[in-house]
């Protein structure tokens, strides 16, 4: 891809995101450095999309010329029908966070889930082979991080879920490619001291709600590796509690910082400059 190729014929590079709610999404202020950083003219906006919207959004990105999106809750599904192509992981997954747009043919990808498990090799356990796995929730962003774990050789993966069954079919969609297991949160305290990574997928803990933590941390071993995928606030309840009990703790941070560089990849062909972008995204929230 050359410059020339990202640009409009106004000589700018258009990006953004579409989601509802969207007005507090840091990924324009992660993009934006990531564009000055790169010395591309550009923009990356949020754009509010409401539900039964998508598909007019989506013929307007073709039509303004936007290079690319982002697709954030509650669109990840729904735009799948309105794209050209699909790449592997965004089909095992069933949910789209980027679509990149080739003169009009547009080709959904899902950067999540790598974007999960590039930030927990490179911050928290550099190797997953043979590790024991429990994932916490077995919503949108649980898929696509099991997926990019089940392909780490990990030892198992546990789904823990409110919702059991719900737990149960995504263990059985991918039982071919890991010793995938769903369980109830019930069961959930009789594995807990035998886990070498937790992982909160669910939003327990967020965000205005900081006083919750998604399990009872007294259950977690010290020699496990608490993560969470939340970033805001940069410490849950369940990191901070973890912590303090000597365990080593994982925060969402890195996770949405890998997301976001990964999809400028896709866009732009070019290596994401990943620390400017992470510091974008902490000075907006200091
Ligand atoms: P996301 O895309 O963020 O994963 P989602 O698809 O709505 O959002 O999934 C939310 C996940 O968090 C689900 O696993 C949900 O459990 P259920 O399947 O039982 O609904 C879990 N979750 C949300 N709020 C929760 C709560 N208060 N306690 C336990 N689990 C909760």
């Amino acid at each position: 891809i050359t410059k020339t190729d990202l640009l409009t014929s106004t000589g700018a590079l258009l990006l953004g995101v579409i989601g509802d709610p969207i007005a507090h999404s840091k990924s324009p202020v992660m993009h934006q450095a990531a564009l000055s950083a790169l010395g591309l003219p550009g923009s990356y906006v949020s754009m509010h999309v409401k539900p039964g919207q998508v598909r007019e959004a989506i013929a307007g990105i073709k039509a303004l010329g936007f290079r690319g999106i982002n697709v954030t809750i509650p669109h990840k599904l729904e735009v799948i029908p309105y794209l050209d192509h699909l790449d592997e992981t965004a089909l095992r997954i069933g949910a789209v966070n980027t679509i990149v747009n080739d003169n009009g043919i547009l080709t959904g990808y899902n950067t999540d889930g790598i974007g999960y498990v590039r930030s927990l090799k490179e911050e928290a356990v550099s190797d997953l082979r043979g590790k024991k796995i429990m994932v916490l929730g077995a919503g949108g962003a649980a898929r696509g991080i099991v997926y990019a774990l089940s392909l780490e050789s990990p030892g198992s993966i546990l789904i823990a879920n409110r919702t059991a069954d719900k737990a149960e079919a995504m263990a059985g969609e991918w039982k071919e490619l890991a010793d995938i297991r769903g369980i109830s949160m019930q069961q959930l305290p009789s594995y807990l001291n035998d886990i070498d990574i937790l992982i909160n997928t669910t939003s327990v803990g967020m965000h205005p709600n900081m006083s919750e933590a998604p399990v009872d941390v007294n259950l977690i071993s010290e020699k496990t590796v608490v993560s969470d995928l939340i970033y805001n606030p940069l410490q849950t309840r369940l990191l901070a509690e973890s912590e303090k009990k000597g365990c080593t703790v994982h925060g969402g941070l890195g996770m949405f910082v890998n997301q976001g560089a990964y999809a400028l990849e896709y866009w732009t062909g070019m290596p994401a400059p990943v620390a400017a972008m992470r510091n974008a995204v902490l000075k907006s929230m200091a």
